[in-house]
């Protein structure tokens, strides 16, 4: 994550704190525009990874709108992004596809008894409908985040298409991938393309889902461009790209402090920070995070576990060595740290929920957009 000016953040941040740079963001968006400019493909945040709000102005003038996973998503995407709306969800309640169908333009369905038996509320509206596919192609290690693993509830096999009516449906979805460079987006398109491209003639769109790494080094970008072409020259389809986690990466700091030393075996730095309250994907994806100034055990003189201040034991972010010691009131910067953390963040055992700011390269100028105090607490619960 280079081209932060992590220790002007350090200095001008409160704790905890998760800080986006708007340069860095500024600097993705640059290369989605280049996909969308060159392909003709439709690129739309996705909420469920990244929705600190007061960034959509700006990311706005470049992307086309917002999937959404939920009414509440999709609510916020319609007030606070503009744009188009796009939702799909696992499975939806009937409140749910009543609420979607005012603010959705695209609605997709994850089953064919879905699709049909909520035919009656979405036939007369003009949201466009779209089916998930599963390609039953895997690219992904890490079973949790694979659409495609075995007996998958996520995207509608093949077999299932079998006798079954496609009137009204004006799309395809698939989201098959996470963290994946162009290689695997080529793999399963060409899959996908063998079991359902029969489908593709006379529909209205395709949407290759997220978990495109587009704006990571060394992405392939002129094979995207192609690939998205290739598709809507073929089959006269309009193409969406639905990312979250490449809209951000490499934008977001989490500031946090030390506490408190305490001795074992290895010593321990208790943070102001939690990875079950505020990095949970540590412990669940399991990944060892980037610390600005922090290296592998062992590497430096210092060497401490880092935990968090809640009662979970494994509330444990990793071991890092450093070049001096740790002492009360220390500023750790953890990197990127926008995709996947405040979205999914929580107060467990009370702990201060971090301040969302906005940090301004061009003027060196750090803004709290959001704190949070008790009453957020108290008003979640009752
Ligand atoms: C349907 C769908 N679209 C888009 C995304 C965004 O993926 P990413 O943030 O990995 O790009 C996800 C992530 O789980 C998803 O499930």
């Amino acid at each position: 994550m280079t081209g932060i000016d992590i220790p002007k953040i350090l200095e001008l941040a409160p704790s905890p704190a998760y800080v986006i740079d708007l340069g860095q963001l500024r600097h993705n968006l640059a290369i989605l525009d280049e996909v969308q400019q060159r392909s003709g493909a439709k690129i739309l945040m996705a909420l469920k990874a990244f929705a600190m709000w007061s960034t959509f102005p700006l990311i706005r003038e470049t992307l086309q709108g917002v999937c959404a996973s939920s009414p509440w998503e999709a609510r916020l995407g319609r007030e606070t992004f503009g744009g188009e709306v796009h939702s799909f969800a696992a499975a939806f309640k009937e409140r749910d596809i009543v609420e979607l169908l005012s603010i959705s333009d695209h609605l997709v369905f994850n089953s064919f008894s879905q699709l049909e038996g909520f035919r009656p509320l979405w036939e007369q509206e003009r949201v466009s409908i779209g089916l998930r596919v599963n390609p039953e192609h895997s690219e992904g290690q890490t079973e949790i985040y694979d659409p495609c693993a075995r007996n998958s509830r996520l995207g509608i096999p093949r077999r299932e298409f079998d006798g079954k009516s496609l009137a009204g449906v004006e799309g395809l979805h698939f989201h098959t991938l996470c963290e994946h460079l162009f290689e695997p987006l080529a793999r399963t398109a060409k899959v996908f393309e063998e079991k359902f491209g029969e489908f593709l003639p006379g529909m209205k769109w395709l949407n290759l889902g997220g978990g495109h790494h587009i704006t990571r080094d060394g992405y392939d970008i002129n094979g995207l461009v192609d690939l998205v072409k290739y598709f809507r020259d073929k089959y006269d389809v309009e193409v969406y790209l639905e990312p979250g986690e490449a809209v951000v990466i490499g934008t977001g700091l989490l500031v946090g402090e030390v506490l408190d030393v305490v001795p074992n075996e290895i010593e321990t730095a208790i943070l102001d920070v939690s990875a079950t309250c505020h990095m949970p994907d540590i412990l669940e994806m399991p990944y060892r995070p980037e610390i600005l100034g922090g290296y592998d055990p062992g590497v430096k003189q210092y060497t401490y576990r880092l935990g968090g201040p809640s009662c979970l034991a494994g509330d444990i972010i990793g071991d890092w060595s450093f070049e001096k010691p740790l002492t009360p009131g220390d500023r750790l910067a953890f990197l990127d740290m926008a995709h996947y953390t405040m979205v999914k963040a929580t107060s467990f055992n009370g702990i201060q929920h971090p301040h969302l700011c906005i940090y301004e390269p061009e003027v060196g100028n750090l803004c709290v957009v959001r704190s949070f105090d008790y009453e957020d607490f108290r008003g979640r619960l009752s």
